[in-house]
C-alpha cells in the first residue's frame, strides 16, 4: 500500500533555509518517495518560497483565517527534486522581506501564532479533501512553526468522532518553542477545552510546540541521544515531564546527509573536487579558503572552520575562550555566521586581533559554507546542546575532522580520536565531554597532535569519510513509523 504523507514546515532547501530544518525537509521527503511513499509538503508562502516553485496553480481558496485578507492554497512543484509542494498564498502574513520568523530589528513578528496557525490548519483542512485530488493519511508536522497541525486534527477528531490524518510530530529543537500570550489562544479557533496543561496551555501561556508533543499520534526527534535528553529536568526545557509521559510514542532517528548537495567528489560549489583517495586536492580547497580570507597562505597551518547560527546554542563563546590554544600554536579559524550581535563582535575583535590567523564573515551564504567545510582542516561544533547537527556530517564527508562536544547528534556521529579509538580503526574526530575551556582546550591540543603525524591523519580522514550518514536508513525508520500508524 502506498502512504501518502504530507510534511508540514516553514523551510524547505533550496527554496529557503535558515538552518537545518531546510536541510531536512528539503532531502526527506524526496528519500521517502524513493522508497515508494507518496509525499508532499505544505509551506508559507514567503516570497523566496513562491518564486522557486515551477507550475504554481490555485487548487482552492482558504476561508478568511487569523485575520489574512487573501488565502489562497497553491500547488507547486520543486525543480530540483520533483517534490509537489503546497503553498499558502496569504500576503499580509508572509511577503514580507528578510528572516522568515524575526523583523529587521530581530524582533519576532507580532503576528506570529495567526502566521503559523494559518499553516497549522491549511495542513488539517488539506487532511480534510480542501484538495479533491489528494489527502493524505499521515500529517508529518517539523517544529513549533507547524505544532499546530496535530491539534487542529485533534479537534477535527473530536467534531467527527474520526481523526482524519494520522500525525507525526519531529522535535528539531526544543529551546523553540513558538510561545504567545494566553489571549491569542481566543483566536484561533480551536475548542476552549484546548486551553488546558492537557493541551496548548503552557506555563499560563500558548505553546505551538507543547500543541504539537501533546496532540500527535507519534514523536520523533532527530537523534537518539538527544530523544533520551529532552526527558530530563536539564535539558527538557521544561517539557521534560510530557515528554517522559510520551516516552513510549517518542523515538530518535538520526538525520542523513543528501550526497547530492553535499559531495566533495561532485561539489561545484569548491574550487577543487576530492574524494579519499584523492585527498590531494583538497589542499587546493585549503589555499583558496586561506586566500578569499585573507589568512597567511600556510599550507601546514591547522585551519578550523565554523559554519554555524550564531546563537547561545552553538557554544561559540567556548570557542573564543579557547582560541589563544589555536593561535598560539599556529593554527587558524575561519568562521561564517550570523545572529546574535553580540556574538558577531566578539568573532569580529578576535579577527581584528589575529588578522593572519583569524577571519570571521558575518552573513548566511550558501557557497561559502562549502567552500569552508570543504577547504578547513577541523570543524567545530562546539555547541553546549544540539539535537542532531548537520554540519558535523558534512565535516565528515569532506574529511574536515569535526570537534564536537559530546551531546545530542554530535555524540551520536562522531568518535573522538584517543589512543584507543585510533589503535582499533574507529577514531573519526575530536570529542570533548564536558562543556568548559579546559576540555575544549584539550580536544583542540588533540586535534593539533594528530595533525603531527601526517599518516593517521589521512587515515582519519579516509574513515571520515567513508562513513555512510545517507538518509535511507532514517528515511525507512520515518516509514515503518508511517505504516504502524496508517
Ligand atoms: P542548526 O539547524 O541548529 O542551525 P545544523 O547543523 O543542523 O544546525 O544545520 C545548519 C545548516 O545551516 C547547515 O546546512 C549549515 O551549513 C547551514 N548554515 C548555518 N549557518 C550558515 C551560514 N551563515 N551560511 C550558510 N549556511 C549556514
Ligand atoms: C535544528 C537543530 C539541529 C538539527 C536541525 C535539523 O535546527 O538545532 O541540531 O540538525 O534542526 O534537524
Amino acid at each position: 500500500m502506498t502512504i501518502r504523507a504530507l510534511h508540514v514546515a516553514s523551510e524547505l532547501y533550496p527554496l529557503l533555509k535558515t538552518g537545518g530544518l531546510a536541510d531536512v525537509t528539503g532531502a526527506l521527503p524526496p528519500a521517502l518517495v524513493e522508497l515508494g511513499a507518496d509525499v508532499r509538503a505544505l509551506l508559507p508562502g514567503f516570497p523566496a518560497v513562491l518564486a522557486g516553485l515551477a507550475d504554481l496553480r490555485p487548487v482552492a481558496p482558504l476561508a478568511r483565517r487569523f485575520g489574512a485578507r487573501e488565502a489562497t492554497l497553491e500547488l507547486g512543484t520543486l525543480p530540483a527534486t520533483g517534490l509537489a509542494v503546497y503553498v499558502i498564498r496569504a500576503d499580509d502574513f508572509y511577503n514580507r522581506p528578510g528572516n522568515p520568523y524575526l523583523d529587521s530589528e530581530h524582533v519576532p513578528y507580532g503576528d506570529n501564532a495567526q502566521r503559523f496557525a494559518l499553516l497549522g490548519w491549511a495542513a488539517a483542512q488539506l487532511a480534510q479533501h480542501l484538495d479533491s485530488a489528494w489527502a493524505p493519511q499521515i500529517v508529518h508536522a517539523h517544529d513549533w512553526h507547524a505544532g499546530m497541525a496535530p491539534a487542529y486534527l485533534a479537534a477535527a477528531a473530536q467534531e467527527r468522532g474520526r481523526a482524519p490524518a494520522r500525525s507525526v510530530f519531529t522535535v528539531h529543537n526544543l529551546a523553540y518553542q513558538g510561545i504567545f500570550p494566553a489571549h491569542q489562544f481566543g483566536q484561533l479557533g480551536l475548542p476552549p477545552a484546548f486551553f488546558d496543561m492537557h493541551g496548548v496551555e503552557f506555563y499560563g501561556q500558548l505553546s505551538f510546540l507543547k500543541a504539537g508533543l501533546y496532540y500527535a499520534d507519534r514523536l520523533t526527534t532527530v537523534s537518539p541521544t538527544y530523544a533520551r535528553e529532552i526527558q530530563t529536568l536539564a535539558q527538557g526545557c521544561g517539557l521534560d515531564a510530557l515528554l517522559r509521559g510520551r516516552a513510549r510514542d517518542l523515538t530518535g532517528i538520526l538525520n542523513g546527509v543528501d550526497y547530492s548537495v553535499w559531495n566533495p567528489s561532485t561539489d561545484t560549489l569548491i574550487p577543487a573536487r576530492y574524494t579519499p583517495t584523492r585527498l590531494a586536492r583538497k589542499s587546493a580547497c585549503k589555499a583558496a579558503l586561506q586566500s578569499r580570507f585573507g589568512l597567511a597562505e600556510k599550507s601546514d597551518a591547522l585551519l578550523f572552520g565554523v559554519v554555524s547560527r550564531l546563537t547561545e546554542q552553538k557554544g561559540l563563546d567556548l570557542l573564543l575562550a579557547a582560541l589563544p590554544e589555536i593561535v598560539t600554536r599556529g593554527g587558524q579559524l575561519v568562521v561564517l555566521g550570523t545572529g546574535d550581535p553580540a556574538l558577531e563582535q566578539g568573532l569580529m575583535r578576535a579577527a581584528h586581533a589575529h588578522p593572519e590567523a583569524v577571519a570571521v564573515e558575518r552573513g548566511f551564504d550558501e557557497a561559502l559554507a562549502h567552500q569552508i567545510v570543504a577547504g578547513s582542516d577541523v570543524m567545530a561544533v562546539p555547541s553546549r546542546f544540539e539535537p542532531c547537527g548537520l554540519t558535523q556530517l558534512y565535516a565528515l564527508a569532506y574529511g574536515a575532522l569535526p570537534l564536537v562536544h559530546c551531546v545530542g547528534g554530535l555524540a551520536d556521529t562522531v568518535t573522538d580520536a584517543s589512543l584507543e579509538n585510533l589503535a582499533d580503526d574507529l577514531a573519526t574526530g575530536f570529542v570533548f565531554e564536558r562543556f568548559e575551556p579546559r576540555a575544549l582546550t584539550a580536544a583542540i591540543r588533540r586535534a593539533f597532535a594528530l595533525y603531527g603525524r601526517h599518516r593517521e591523519w589521512r587515515a582519519t580522514q579516509q574513515r571520515a569519510m567513508r562513513q555512510d550518514f545517507g538518509w535511507g536508513a532514517s528515511a525507512q525508520q520515518y516509514l515503518a513509523l508511517y505504516r504502524e500508524l496508517a
